[in-house]
């Protein structure tokens, strides 16, 4: 993969940088609810105040804000008062949601120009948002000098490594609910790999009929329950002999044994998607099995999407995965094959 040219060639001494970051983080009551976004922002703004940029200003949008009560919702004040504590250095500013420009997502000229003006140098360090091709990820480009960030390009080449020559075997871990958004994904990384899991609701939609031009390995039991609820009454059953009525919540304890058996003996493993409705601890085991399996892997592993992400945070195995990925659609886009317009918009290095 061809990577774009770097922050750190950048002269920024004397300038104001504009920094498109990726802050679009959870929010409750008005705080910061998780900040893992934030915290792997800080580098490259670290990196530029410390190669003496006069003012380093840093843009994000926060949530899909549509109506009027929405830009109390999506402000960006919270966001803002978590970087000044991280960072603390009078130099950084925090720009308001972007999306509250009707110009950023149809990437219109007018405000990519209002957010160039004052500015000498523009970085992308939003890995998450380079899937979209919008005013503060691709216009501004063609505005400023533009450069990557060291988040943008940590992404790129520990994700690239999945599309390049992998070390094998190679194993893929799928699951999840939004089916549709993946198969596209999968058809094209699973025809790598050498062996494909796949639990969770996923598991039921390809039971029946594989949309796949390869072997897929599938549940053999799973936690069945007799209705959608976390205090279901429930049973184990096998994959195949769904009782009429109930559903399978999550992978039952043989499937977790086998699966952590496949992902113990891959020298690469891909995650993306749970096993079931892991937010309820009757149906988590599935899911923090996996998990666990893909922290002890000491091959190269990576996870990527938010539920899966939440899930090794939850099952406390972060430290030992080798790569998380702060981006949902963005990785599942780069996995697909695609050209992420966000990172298409910084000349190459
Ligand atoms: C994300 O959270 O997936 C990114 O920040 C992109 O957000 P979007 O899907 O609203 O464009
Ligand atoms: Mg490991």
């Amino acid at each position: 993969m061809h990577l774009p040219r770097s922050v750190e060639t950048a002269d920024v001494a004397g300038k104001t940088v504009l920094v498109r970051s990726d802050l679009n983080v959870p929010l409750e009551d008005g705080r910061v609810a998780d900040d893992t976004r934030i915290r792997a922002s800080l580098p490259t703004i670290e990196l530029l105040l410390e190669r003496g940029a006069t003012e380093v200003r840093i843009c994000s949008h926060l949530g899909r804000p549509k109506t009027a009560e929405d830009r109390a919702r999506y402000a960006i004040e919270p966001v803002r008062r978590a970087v000044a504590d991280a960072v603390g250095d009078d130099r950084v500013r925090v720009l308001e949601n972007t999306r509250f420009a009707a110009g950023e997502t149809k990437n219109d000229p007018a405000f990519a120009r209002e957010l160039a003006a004052g500015c000498d140098v523009y970085v992308n360090d939003a890995f998450g948002s380079a899937h979209r091709a919008h005013s503060s990820t691709v216009g501004v480009a063609e505005l400023l000098p533009a450069y990557a960030g060291l988040l943008l390009l940590d992404e790129l080449r520990n994700l690239g490594r999945l599309l390049g020559e992998v070390e094998r075997p190679f194993l893929i871990v799928a699951g999840g609910a939004k089916v549709d958004d993946k198969i596209a994904v999968l058809q094209n990384l699973g025809a790598k790999a050498d062996e494909v899991l796949i639990g969770g609701k996923m598991a039921e939609d390809v039971r029946d009929e594989s949309p796949f031009g390869f072997d897929i390995v599938l549940p053999t039991d799973v936690v069945a329950a007799s209705s959608f609820a976390a205090d279901a009454e429930t049973r184990v059953t096998s994959f195949d002999e769904l009782p009429g009525g109930w559903l399978g919540l999550d992978v039952g304890p043989e499937t977790r044994e086998d699966f952590a058996r496949r992902v113990a003996a891959a020298r690469t493993v891909f995650w993306n998607g749970p096993m079931g409705v892991f937010e309820w601890p009757a149906f988590a085991e599935g899911t923090f099995a996996v998990a666990r399996a893909v922290a002890e892997s000491d091959g190269f592993s990576v996870v990527g999407g938010g539920d899966s992400v939440r899930a090794v945070h939850e099952a406390g195995v972060a430290d030992s995965i080798s790569w998380i990925s702060t981006g949902g659609g963005a990785s599942l886009e780069l996995l697909e094959g695609k050209d992420l317009p966000g990172v298409a918009a910084i000349p190459e290095c």
